[in-house]
C-alpha cells in the first residue's frame, strides 16, 4: 500500500506523521500464532456465526474501509496507514503483517475473538487509539469465574464487563495533533447511561436493540445453562455490510420524532411546524463514531391535495472537520479543528420550527422523516458497495384550510360519531380512529388521483 506522494503538502504531512512516529509503536510485537483463529472456536458455534456477520470480523476487509484507506495512503504518502491498521487489525499489526497486507488466518480476521479474549487491560493515559494491553498466553478472559473448557484455560476478567474495554478502540484522536475524531466512549461516559451502570455490552452484545437482558442460554457446547449470556453480534448502523435486519432494527430504535402543527390554517397562510427529534435509544450521540463520514438527516415534506410534494426544510446531523487553513470539510488526517458538530446527545432532543405554505384547499399532509446512511452515495459508488438509505422513524399530520373542512374529514371517517361513546376514553379513542381513517382516506384518494 504505497502510492505516489501528492505534492509538497502530502510530503510535509508524511514528514509530520513520520516524526511523530505513529507506526504501530503502541502495541508490542507478537507472532500471529499467539492468537487463535475463529475456526478454533467451534464449541461456541452460535457466537462464531454472530461475530462473523459483525463489522469486527470485517474490520480489515470492509470495502468502505479499504476505499478510505487507499485514499489515506495516497494523500499522506502512506504515513497514516499503520495508524489505521493498528486499530482495524491489531493482531495483524502486532504480527507485522500490515506492511504488505499478507495476512495469516487470525491476522486477517480484524477485531477477532482471541484478540478481545486475550485483552487484559488498557494502557495508562488517554483511553482510545488502540490503548489495549494483551497478554497472549493462551488463557481466555471473559465474564465467568466458573468457566471450564477442555480446549483452553479460562480466567474471570472484570475488565470485559466495562465500557472502557470498548473505549480503547471506540475513541479516536488525531495521532499528531490530538484532535478528537471519534468519541463514542467519551460521549457515553459523559451521558446519562454511565451513571446508571448501562454499558456498551448491555446494548450491543444482546439479541435485540436496547437493553434486552436477560438472554438465558448456553454460550458453549456442553457448558452450563446460564440465566444470561452475551451475544457476539456487535450490531451498529451498518445495514450494507453488517447484519441488515439487526442493524435496521437498531437504527429504528434509536430515535423518536414529534411533529406539531396547527389543525387549521387558512389558504395562503404560513403553517409553522415543529419537528423534535429525541435520541431515545443510543447510549452516545446520534450519530456516533465516524461522524464526518456517516449521514443522518431529517426532512420535512409537505404534500398538497393534488399530491404535489415540497421539501419544506432539512437538517443534517454530523461533524465537519477543518484543516490548518480553515478549509472545510477536510479528511480526518488533515483535520486540526472541528468546524461544526450538530448531533443529538443521549436522551436529549433537538427542535426546529419550519414554515410550509397552506395551499388553495386542504388538507396539507406534513411528514417528517429521519434518515441514515453509512456514507454518501458518491463514496459508496466509489467503493463499489450498495449502501441503502434507512428510514429511522417518521411522523405525519394533516392541516386543514378551515374548521368546516376538518369537521367534514372527521365525519367522513367511520366510527367517528362522538355521540355514540359514553366516557371520555371512548370519545378519545373514536377521535384517534377518525384521525387515522382521515389520513388513510386522504392517501387512498391521493393514490387514486395520482394513478389516474
Ligand atoms: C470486540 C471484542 C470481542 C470479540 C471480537 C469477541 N468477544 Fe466474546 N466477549 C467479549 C466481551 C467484552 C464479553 C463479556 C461481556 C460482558 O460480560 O459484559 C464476551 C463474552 C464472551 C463469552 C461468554 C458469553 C456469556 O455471557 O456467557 C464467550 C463464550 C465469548 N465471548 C466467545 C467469543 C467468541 C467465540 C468470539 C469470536 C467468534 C468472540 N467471543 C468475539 C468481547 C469480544
Ligand atoms: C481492538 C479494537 C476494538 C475493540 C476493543 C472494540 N471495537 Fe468495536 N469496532 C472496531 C472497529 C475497527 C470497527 C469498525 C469496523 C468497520 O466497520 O470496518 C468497530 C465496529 C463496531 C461496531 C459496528 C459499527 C457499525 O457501523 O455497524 C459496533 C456496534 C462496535 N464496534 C461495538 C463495540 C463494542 C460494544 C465493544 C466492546 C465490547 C467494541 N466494539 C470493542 C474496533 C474495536
Ligand atoms: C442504551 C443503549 C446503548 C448503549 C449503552 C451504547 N450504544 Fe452504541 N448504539 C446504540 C444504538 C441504538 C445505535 C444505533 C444508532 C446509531 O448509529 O447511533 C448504536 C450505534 C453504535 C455504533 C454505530 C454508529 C454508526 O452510526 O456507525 C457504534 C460503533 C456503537 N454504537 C458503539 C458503542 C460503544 C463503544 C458503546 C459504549 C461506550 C455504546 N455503543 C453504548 C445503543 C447503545
Ligand atoms: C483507534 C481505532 C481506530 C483507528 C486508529 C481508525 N479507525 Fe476506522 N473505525 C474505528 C471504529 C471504532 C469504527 C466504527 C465506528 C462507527 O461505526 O461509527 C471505524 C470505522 C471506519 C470506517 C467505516 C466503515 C464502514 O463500513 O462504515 C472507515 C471508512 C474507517 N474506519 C477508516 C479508517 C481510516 C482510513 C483510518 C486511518 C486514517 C482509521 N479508520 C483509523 C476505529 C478506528
Amino acid at each position: 500500500m504505497r502510492g505516489p506522494r501528492t505534492g509538497i503538502a502530502g510530503l510535509m504531512l508524511a514528514m509530520l506523521f513520520a516524526s511523530a512516529s505513529i507506526a504501530a509503536a503502541q502495541l508490542p510485537e507478537v507472532p500471529a500464532d499467539a492468537f487463535e483463529p475463529s475456526s478454533n472456536c467451534s464449541c461456541h458455534a452460535a457466537l462464531v456465526t454472530q461475530w462473523a456477520r459483525s463489522m469486527h470480523a470485517q474490520a480489515l476487509t470492509d470495502p468502505l474501509y479499504l476505499a478510505k484507506l487507499e485514499q489515506a495512503d495516497r494523500e499522506t504518502g502512506g504515513a497514516v496507514v499503520p495508524f489505521c491498521e493498528e486499530c482495524h487489525g491489531a493482531v495483524a499489526a502486532m504480527a507485522g503483517e500490515v506492511e504488505d497486507r499478507v495476512f495469516s488466518e487470525q491476522g486477517g480476521e480484524g477485531v477477532t475473538c482471541d484478540l478481545c479474549h486475550q485483552m487484559t487491560g488498557r494502557q495508562e493515559g488517554r483511553i482510545g487509539n488502540t490503548s489495549i494491553v494483551v497478554t497472549p498466553d493462551g488463557v481466555k478472559r471473559g465474564p465467568h469465574d466458573d468457566a471450564v473448557s477442555r480446549s483452553h484455560e479460562s480466567e474471570y476478567s472484570a475488565f470485559h464487563e466495562t465500557a472502557e474495554f470498548c473505549g480503547t478502540c471506540h475513541n479516536v484522536f488525531h495521532p499528531v495533533n490530538g484532535l478528537v475524531l471519534e468519541a463514542t466512549y467519551t460521549e457515553w461516559l459523559e451521558g446519562p447511561y454511565s451513571g446508571e451502570g448501562i454499558v456498551c455490552q448491555d446494548c450491543h452484545m444482546t439479541p435485540g436493540p436496547g437493553v434486552t437482558k436477560p438472554n438465558p442460554g448456553r454460550a458453549a457446547a456442553g457448558g452450563p445453562d446460564r440465566p444470561h449470556i452475551y451475544t457476539m453480534t456487535f450490531v451498529g448502523g451498518n445495514v450494507a455490510l453488517g447484519d441488515p435486519v439487526l442493524a435496521e432494527e437498531r437504527l429504528q430504535a434509536a430515535a423518536e420524532i414529534d411533529l406539531e402543527a396547527p389543525d387549521v390554517v387558512e389558504s395562503g397562510g404560513a403553517v409553522a411546524a415543529t419537528v423534535r427529534i429525541t435520541n431515545v435509544g443510543a447510549g452516545h450521540y446520534l450519530p456516533t463514531g465516524l461522524t464526518d463520514f456517516r449521514r443522518m438527516w431529517v426532512e420535512l415534506v409537505a404534500t398538497g391535495p393534488d399530491g404535489s410534494e415540497t421539501l419544506v426544510d432539512k437538517r443534517e446531523f454530523h461533524t465537519v472537520f477543518a484543516d490548518a487553513d480553515g478549509n472545510a470539510p477536510v479528511e480526518i488526517w488533515d483535520a486540526v479543528a472541528v468546524d461544526s458538530d450538530d448531533r443529538i446527545p443521549p436522551r436529549e432532543s433537538v427542535e426546529n420550527t419550519w414554515e410550509a405554505v397552506m395551499p388553495e384547499d386542504g388538507p396539507l399532509a406534513l411528514t417528517a422523516t429521519l434518515y441514515y446512511r453509512s456514507c454518501t452515495e458518491e463514496f459508496a459508488e466509489k467503493a463499489g458497495v450498495d449502501v441503502p438509505t434507512t428510514t429511522m422513524t417518521s411522523a405525519s399530520t394533516l392541516v386543514y384550510t378551515s374548521e368546516a373542512e376538518a369537521e367534514a374529514a372527521r365525519r367522513q371517517a367511520p366510527g367517528a360519531s362522538p355521540a355514540a361513546g359514553g366516557g371520555l376514553l371512548l370519545v378519545m379513542t373514536a377521535a384517534a380512529m377518525a384521525l387515522i381513517a382521515a389520513i388513510l382516506a386522504y392517501f387512498i384518494l391521493r393514490h387514486r388521483a395520482s394513478s389516474s
